[in-house]
């Protein structure tokens, strides 16, 4: 790494948590991402999902199609695991290295998770298939319970599943995607070297508050949902902290505009166009560049037993201005729109697209 007052020059980062969409989004959305990541890990939650060896087989080819001639970019595939999930396809999509993880939605806690995981004792068998394989547990950490406020499901998921379940398979490696909570860091920093936590750039960036600045903005709504001050401040300090158990995932997750304004709207922040520069103005801010890459590009495929990246990027201290809109164009023409996460805002950093 290299750093100065106006340049950081970093290993090529990977984000270990991204939605890509299919079709004309995907083929959209996938650019932002291969500009800057050198890998992703692809999540499952399409509709329907993906829970076959095929299905991720395509969905990899489709991916790969649209990725920009140019970029290197490796798609890392997950399964959806559902109460019948086979231990036969996880066992033969991880021995021919298509699917790097499987992902547990609770069935209903997040965007397509209607056929999640409706109780954890089913997936019991395949969990202890995975743990035996060393394929990672990537956890949507929520209980699903209208009698637990919104705002406790993460630390309560922790307390009656994630703990009992680290205790019954101790080998097994898990992440605990996106966490939100002062007890996620805490739990995540004291608990198992097995276990480790991606961290999203809108947890460290926005609290609750920004839900509700000046109206109901749903541009500020994903899952979990995000927490009151003191849990930014926690998320902060564990993603600038220099410890190995937590490392960047973006949950970019791109939501057409219609859907997120609707009287239902779905949850998910589209950060993939602005993700480095946004983690960096974190990192800046609380003095810690000297992590950033450590978080970027090193720590994630350390856990994952993956040789860190060769290739660097530069970011120059450039403010500029995020678009209002990110465009989707259907053959020539401009179709629908994506609001990027930071719409209107300044941000410090640019990345330098023509080092190398
Ligand atoms: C994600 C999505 O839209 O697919 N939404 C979100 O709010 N993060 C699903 C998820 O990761 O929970
Ligand atoms: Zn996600």
């Amino acid at each position: 790494m290299n750093l100065s007052q106006d340049r950081i020059i970093i290993r090529q980062p990977d984000d270990w948590h991204l939605h890509l969409r299919d079709g004309d989004v995907m083929k959209a959305v996938v650019v932002p991402t291969s500009r800057v990541f050198r890998r992703a890990v692809v999540m499952p939650n399409l509709q329907p999902p993906i829970t076959s060896v095929q299905s991720a087989i395509d969905y990899r080819q489709r991916i790969l199609h649209a990725v920009p001639k140019g970029d290197l970019f490796t798609p890392l595939m997950t399964v959806y695991l559902t109460d019948n999930i086979s231990t036969e396809i996880l066992r033969e999509g991880f021995q021919k290295g298509v699917f790097f993880a499987a992902k547990l939605y609770p069935a209903n806690s997040t965007t397509n998770s209607a056929l999640g995981v409706i109780n954890l004792e089913n997936i019991f068998s395949a969990v202890e298939t995975m743990e035996e394989l060393g394929m990672p547990l990537l956890i949507h950490g929520e209980v699903v319970d209208d009698s637990i406020d919104i705002f406790d499901r993460e630390k309560v998921f922790i307390e009656r599943h994630l703990h009992p379940l680290l205790n019954r398979f101790p080998a097994l490696r898990v992440v605990l995607e996106h966490i939100t909570t002062e007890e996620a860091v805490e739990y995540v920093k004291t608990t198992s070297a097995k276990l480790a936590a991606t961290i999203t750039p809108h947890h460290l960036h926005i609290n609750r508050n920004a839900m509700f600045q000046g109206g109901l903005r749903s541009d500020f709504f994903c899952l979990p949902v995000a927490k009151r001050e003191r849990h930014r401040i926690a998320l902060r300090r564990a993603a600038t902290s220099g410890e190995s158990c937590f490392f960047l995932g973006t949950d970019s997750a791109p939501h057409l505009r219609e859907s997120k304004e609707s009287s239902c709207g779905c949850a998910g922040i589209f950060n993939a166009p602005n993700a480095i520069e946004s983690y960096a103005q974190v990192f800046e801010e609380e003095e810690a560049l000297d992590q950033l890459e450590a978080f970027a590009s090193v720590f994630g495929p350390n856990f994952y037993g993956l040789p860190v990246n060769e290739e660097v990027i530069s970011l120059i201290k450039k403010p500029h201005v995020i678009p209002s809109q990110f465009q989707l164009i259907k053959g020539d023409k401009p179709f629908e729109y994506i609001v990027p996460f930071h719409a209107g805002e300044t941000l410090n950093w640019s990345l330098d697209k023509n080092y190398n």
